[in-house]
């Protein structure tokens, strides 16, 4: 029975859609609320038993590295000013029996490409993908939820949702037949087709569990939608040799690549802030 330990966070995207904000920083440090969206996937990954965090990292992703790392000045701030809440909170961002590993891609080519640069790190074991700006609020972790589907399957299992068919052309798509409640066995996949050609309208978003012999096919294939090395590729690939799962995950997403999924989380997550849900609430029902 294998397990997974490790998972793979790609953060190499450029952010366009989030300028000028994103000029000098990383849109996985865009905050949602008090947290950096990067801080709520690795979360969802610790609570998942994931201990070694793989960020695919590109240019302007110095704070990614530096938020995840110890802040000896802030930390000796806090503690001379009695700051002790601030203090746990600065130290708590990621626990000690948790490793951080940062690969550079060097040249934005595609999803696919920065999943085949973990590959020295993952090496022969099976890992999940999470994409920061898909932000999942799901109990348990709906990175969890599919560890537990993977350690009855031990096979390749994407996370999906139903999308309105307008908006197929966002998302790798999938043809499946449904296996067990909530689980399908995938049979096509698809990157962004047009509404008439979606086999489906079952969506893959931002989460997946893949067996290491993902790199293989992802080594192979051509550029793809976009002209970029696709991750959709290369798992259509590996269906024609491994069973391929898709899973319907129970919880909320919220598209926070853009700005209205990003303003939806905002809401949702002020309403539930423990600082801020009372007063936030009165606000938004007065205007
Ligand atoms: C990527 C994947 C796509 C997936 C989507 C989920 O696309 O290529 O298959 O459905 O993430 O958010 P992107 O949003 O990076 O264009």
């Amino acid at each position: 029975m294998k397990k997974i330990t490790k998972a793979v966070f790609p953060v190499a995207g450029l952010g366009s859609r989030f300028l000028p904000a994103t000029k000098a920083t990383a849109k996985e440090m865009l905050p949602v609320v008090d947290k950096p969206l990067i801080q709520y996937a690795v979360e969802e990954a610790i609570a998942a038993g994931i201990t070694d965090m793989v960020f695919i990292t590109g240019r302007n992703k110095r704070a990614i590295e530096d938020h995840f790392d110890k802040a000896y000045e802030l930390e000796a701030t806090l503690a001379a000013q009695g700051k002790n809440e601030l203090l746990r909170i600065v130290q708590e961002v990621v626990p000690k029996h948790v490793n951080c590993i940062y690969i550079r891609q060097s040249e934005p080519l595609g999803l696919g490409h920065a999943v085949l640069c973990a590959k020295p790190v993952i090496q022969n074991e099976p890992f999940a993908v999470i994409l920061a700006d898909d932000l999942i609020d799901g109990k348990p972790s709906v990175i969890k939820q599919m560890v537990d589907v993977f350690a009855q399957h031990q096979c390749s299992i994407l996370g999906v949702q139903d999308v309105p068919r307008e908006h197929t052309k966002q998302y790798g798509i999938v043809g499946s037949v449904n296996l067990e409640p909530n689980i399908e066995k995938v049979n096509k996949i698809v990157e962004k087709p047009n509404p008439a050609a979606a086999p489906s309208t079952l969506a893959v978003v931002g989460r997946y569990i893949l067996t290491p012999r993902i790199f293989h096919h992802i080594a192979q294939i051509w550029p793809g939608a976009g002209g970029e090395i696709q991750l959709t590729d290369g798992i259509a690939a590996l269906m024609q040799e491994e069973q391929l799962l898709a899973f319907r995950f129970a919880g909320t997403r919220y598209d926070c690549g853009s700005k209205l999924g990003y303003l939806k989380a905002q809401i949702a997550y002020g309403l539930k802030h423990e600082e801020l849900s009372v007063d936030f609430a009165e606000y938004l029902k007065s205007i």
